[in-house]
């Protein structure tokens, strides 16, 4: 049975201990999901240098490098949880869309380096997902009815919305790509 003990996805030591586990028990791996992270919502003024230290070692981890070398069928996929604030920025969103316009940033760098591998690369966006991550601030007086307002769907997202999404991606049906063979 796999170790399933927790792993501080900041700490890098840790990341590749716990994907060498892994890799040593499965022979492989296939798809890694870089979705566990913890934002800090602060404005500029209040935001402390510890908040922000703490915003980019949470939510831009290198787990992806622990891996890189353990490929999976056809190369693997790699799937990293972006955010709408990474496609753009608002109040007391100053670390949390920088850590998010990074994981983008970081998704094309991994999609160039893999291609050769067959490694594929993919960033996943969510609007608002009603998690225990966001209930803070969804209980705050206003808040939702606000984002109702501008929702496309009469609904806030679900974490079920996501995980069918990733899902799909992560099968077969998703891509027919495969590694370069020679001959
Ligand atoms: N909820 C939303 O509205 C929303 C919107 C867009 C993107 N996202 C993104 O979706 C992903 C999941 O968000 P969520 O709302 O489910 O968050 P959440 O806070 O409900 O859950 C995140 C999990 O990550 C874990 N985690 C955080 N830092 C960690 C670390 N260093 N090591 C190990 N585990 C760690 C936490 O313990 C928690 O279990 C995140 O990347 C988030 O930025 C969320």
């Amino acid at each position: 049975m796999l170790d399933v003990s927790p792993v501080d996805l900041g700490d890098f030591g840790e990341c590749q201990r716990w994907v060498d586990r892994a890799a040593n028990e499965f022979g492989r791996i296939d798809i890694l999901w870089n979705n566990a992270s913890a934002g800090v919502f602060s404005t500029i003024e209040a935001m402390s240098p510890t908040d922000w230290d703490r915003s980019i070692r949470n939510e831009l981890t290198l787990v992806t490098k622990a891996a890189w070398s353990q490929r999976g069928v056809n190369g693997g996929l790699i799937i990293n949880t972006a955010s709408v604030a990474g496609h753009g920025g608002s109040v007391a969103g100053i670390a949390h869309s920088a850590t998010k316009w990074g994981v983008r940033g970081m998704t094309h760098v991994m999609a160039a380096e893999g291609a050769p591998l067959g490694i594929r690369a993919i960033s996943v966006s969510p609007g608002v997902i009603e998690t225990p991550g966001s209930s803070k601030q969804l209980s705050m007086p206003g808040v939702t009815e606000a984002l109702m307002e501008r929702s496309l769907i009469p609904r806030l997202g679900q974490p079920d919305d996501i995980a069918r999404f990733v899902a799909f991606l992560a099968s077969d049906g998703a891509s027919s790509l495969r590694v370069p063979t020679s001959g």
